[in-house]
């Protein structure tokens, strides 16, 4: 009678089997999101974590002429999309590249989020959240 009161192995390693998959599987819904999250990135955010160093407020504390207000990407010739996603992809003088750490959709996004910013005088970040 003891013996039945044991535990088969094999269950144990059912259980085990079963333990992993579960395991799997949340650690599939804990990471899937998270990997789309990057993906689809909002650009506040992005903006926040990879420029805003620089470039708060659309400001430069490097250089004060380059701005990212619209007079200055005119004067410097970067007003467009195109030319602001090429600057930020190959990087320029003290800016470094980001061709490597950020996708070309994040650059794309970026890009628009700043000529966008740029159009509105990078008024009202507080009430911009999408
Ligand atoms: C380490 C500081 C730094 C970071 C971080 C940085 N930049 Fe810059 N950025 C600069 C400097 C310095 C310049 C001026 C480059 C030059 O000499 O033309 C510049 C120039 C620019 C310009 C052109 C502005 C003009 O008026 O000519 C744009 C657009 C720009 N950055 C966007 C971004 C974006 C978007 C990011 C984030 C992905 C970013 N920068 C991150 C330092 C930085």
């Amino acid at each position: 009678m003891k013996f039945l009161s044991l535990p088969d192995p094999f269950c144990l390693i059912c259980r085990r089997g079963l333990l992993s998959l579960l395991a799997l599987a949340l650690s599939l819904l804990i990471i899937h999101p998270a990997v789309a999250d990057t993906a689809t990135a909002n650009p506040t955010q992005l903006f926040e974590i990879h420029c805003a160093g620089c470039h708060a407020h659309g400001g430069n504390i490097v250089r004060r002429g380059k701005t990212l207000k619209l007079k200055a990407l005119q004067r410097n010739q970067v007003a467009s999309v195109a030319a602001i996603a090429d600057l930020i992809t190959h990087g320029k003088n003290n800016m470094s590249a980001f061709g490597d750490r950020l996708s070309a959709d994040e650059i794309q996004t970026l890009a628009v989020y700043v000529r966008d910013q740029a159009d509105r005088n990078w008024r009202s970040p507080a009430t911009d959240k999408d």
